[in-house]
């Protein structure tokens, strides 16, 4: 078969964005619209329950379908809930987006001085939250014969030089690990590593002026930072038909910062 544009469509498909419904401008929101405007119905899961809504009732509004769903990653009953839920609205789910993480809340702490509970919290929600979404959804991908799930990382685990570097290191090791255990389940599992990002939480984490910036405008290749849309078009070759033939990569989006052979 030759290749066509239609190719990127998801009509018909289930997708869950995690993390979605949070901030305003954020990352995962971005993702949703854009799942949506591709033709897949979402279930819109966060934290926050009525930012949830409020993005589901977005979508809804512009003619697609959408839910909002209270979810706390951490939680393995939560999360088996959010499936529950996806599949009442929709019955079933395709697309797993592993989004929602702790990052503009955490504090640069020394690893050395790390308090033992805050570690654990950190790897609660961006390692292994990832990994109950993953044995909750993987059923239902099962149920119609395949399915694509999407870990976001970070161009900051490219060396981890930090905390939520490790922990996002740790997702691109279950990215590696689930790629390779499930492709012949017709599941295509991939990542996504961000550059600095122009999300509210992004612009909280890192202002303009902040040096961080600065270190960056010294080596990225391109623009330092970019909006979330910049991302959804990677998002959709990897939901979608037109990546079928992608597994076990990280996909970097981010100017040029994180320059691999
Ligand atoms: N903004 C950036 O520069 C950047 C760069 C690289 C990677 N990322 C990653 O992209 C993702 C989204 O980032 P963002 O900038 O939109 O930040 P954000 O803070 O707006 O999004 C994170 C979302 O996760 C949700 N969340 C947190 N804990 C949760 C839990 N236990 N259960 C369910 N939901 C939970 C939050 O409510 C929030 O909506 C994160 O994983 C982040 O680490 C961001």
């Amino acid at each position: 078969m030759s290749f066509s544009l239609e190719q990127y469509r998801l009509d018909g498909k289930v997708a869950v964005v995690t993390g979605a419904g949070g901030r305003g401008n954020s990352i995962g929101r971005a993702y949703a619209l854009g799942l949506a405007g591709a033709g897949a119905a979402v279930v819109v899961a966060d934290l926050n329950e009525e930012g949830a809504a409020a993005v589901a009732a977005e979508i809804q509004d512009a003619g697609g379908s959408a839910v909002g769903v209270g979810v706390d990653i951490a939680n393995p009953d939560s999360v088996w809930a959010m499936a529950k839920a996806a599949k009442a609205a929709f019955g079933g789910v395709d697309i797993l987006v592993n989004n929602a993480g702790l990052m503009a809340e955490l504090k640069s702490e020394q690893a050395v001085d790390i308090e033992l509970e805050e570690w654990n919290r950190i790897m609660a929600v961006n390692v292994t939250g990832a990994l109950n979404c993953a044995q909750a959804l993987v059923p239902l991908m099962r149920e119609r014969g395949g399915g694509k799930i999407v870990n976001q990382v970070s161009g900051g685990a490219f060396p981890a030089i930090s905390i939520y570097g490790i922990s996002k290191l740790a997702l691109v090791g279950l990215t590696t690990t689930l790629a390779r255990q499930l492709g012949r389940e017709n599941i295509n599992v991939n990542a996504i590593a961000p550059g600095n990002t122009t999300s509210d939480a992004g612009k909280i984490l890192t202002p303009d002026d902040s040096p961080f910036i600065k270190f960056l405008e010294a080596s990225v290749a391109m623009r330092v930072r970019g909006a979330p849309d910049e991302l959804v078009g990677t998002l959709l070759l990897l939901c979608s038909d037109a990546g079928a033939w992608i597994t076990g990569q990280v996909m970097h989006v981010d100017g040029g910062w994180v320059l691999r052979p």
